[in-house]
């Protein structure tokens, strides 16, 4: 096959976009594959074009990638592409709209509400201690936790030119202590629960992609109900939005609270494909491998 690999972009997950956007394209060629590299930019359109590939793996991470946007430009270009389409893209890549797509039908999503950034200024948003995230990033870029004590990441009042003010809207929800969990859903099958350890702080920007910085838990040590939850849950949420390929389910849990504690946050439809990535280690876990997880997801493009 020739496939494209978008990556790159300019969202603020630029940088976690290439480096899975170049495991997929060597992943690809070890495999056999032709290969075109493409970092997304405003001729991307024409570029596609040119490279005219079988099929396109996006690899790209957050706005506009993420989002619908590029998308519909390749439904419109007859291209076909990994990962979910227009319509799941834009739901899911709002935290705020997942929650009326999926709190009905029974899957537990933190309350909270949408805050403008100039609001924060004036008084808290909830009680604390809650967390603060732009609505449609990912990576937990510019995500704070605000707490009675102190405020993790940036405080809101110290530096009013904190980087939400980049974001117009802000999502505010209560902030779930206890431990942090993911899985991950490949084709029609929830893989496994990892359980999320940082060194220090909470599971951020560079907890994520430091290595070292987190321990992975895989698969979590948890009671055996709250894994049953997490991939009924999760693919609940695959389902629900209608994701394609593969889609990843982050969860907080409360375990003072049992199953009531468990929350999911939020799913994302191009999750990280980067070497301290989730979704490769749950495949891994179950036998797939990195190079046969990128096939998977090729394949599932082009039924
Ligand atoms: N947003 C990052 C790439 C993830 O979900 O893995
Ligand atoms: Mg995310």
């Amino acid at each position: 096959l020739h496939v494209a690999v978008l990556m790159g972009g300019w969202a603020s997950e630029r940088p976690v976009s290439l480096m899975s956007g170049e495991g997929v394209a060597k992943a690809l060629e070890s495999r056999g594959h032709r290969v075109t590299r493409i970092d997304m930019d405003r001729q991307v359109a024409a570029r596609l074009a040119e490279a005219a590939p079988d099929v396109v793996f996006n690899a790209l991470h957050g706005v506009p990638g993420e989002d619908g946007t590029v998308q519909g430009m390749m439904d419109l270009m007859g291209i076909p592409y990994t990962h979910s389409g227009l319509a799941t893209s834009v739901i899911a890549i709002d935290k705020e709209l997942t929650k009326h797509a999926l709190v009905p039908h029974g899957v537990p999503m933190p309350g909270g509400r949408i805050v403008k950034s100039e609001e924060l200024f004036q008084a808290d948003p909830l009680a604390r201690p809650y967390v603060l995230k732009p609505v449609n990033e990912g990576s937990s870029v510019g995500v704070a936790i605000v707490t009675d004590q102190s405020n993790y990441g940036n405080p809101i009042r110290r530096d009013a030119r904190g980087p939400w003010q980049e974001f117009e809207q802000l999502l505010a929800e209560p902030y779930i202590r206890g431990r942090e969990l993911t899985t991950a859903v490949l084709g029609d099958r929830a893989l496994l629960v990892t359980e999320l350890v940082p060194k220090s702080g909470f599971y951020d920007f560079d907890a994520k992609y430091t290595d070292g910085m987190t321990e992975h838990v895989c698969p979590a040590q948890i009671p055996p109900e709250i894994e049953k939850l997490c991939l009924e849950y999760a693919l609940q949420a695959h389902r629900l939005l209608g994701c394609r390929g593969t889609s990843r389910s982050d969860f907080r849990w409360d375990d003072e609270q049992g199953e009531e504690g468990l929350f999911l946050l939020e799913t994302n439809t191009q999750p990280g494909m980067t070497p301290l990535s989730l979704v490769p280690e749950q495949a891994r876990h179950c036998g797939i491998d990195y190079a046969e997880l990128v096939e998977i997801v090729i394949e599932d493009a082009l039924v």
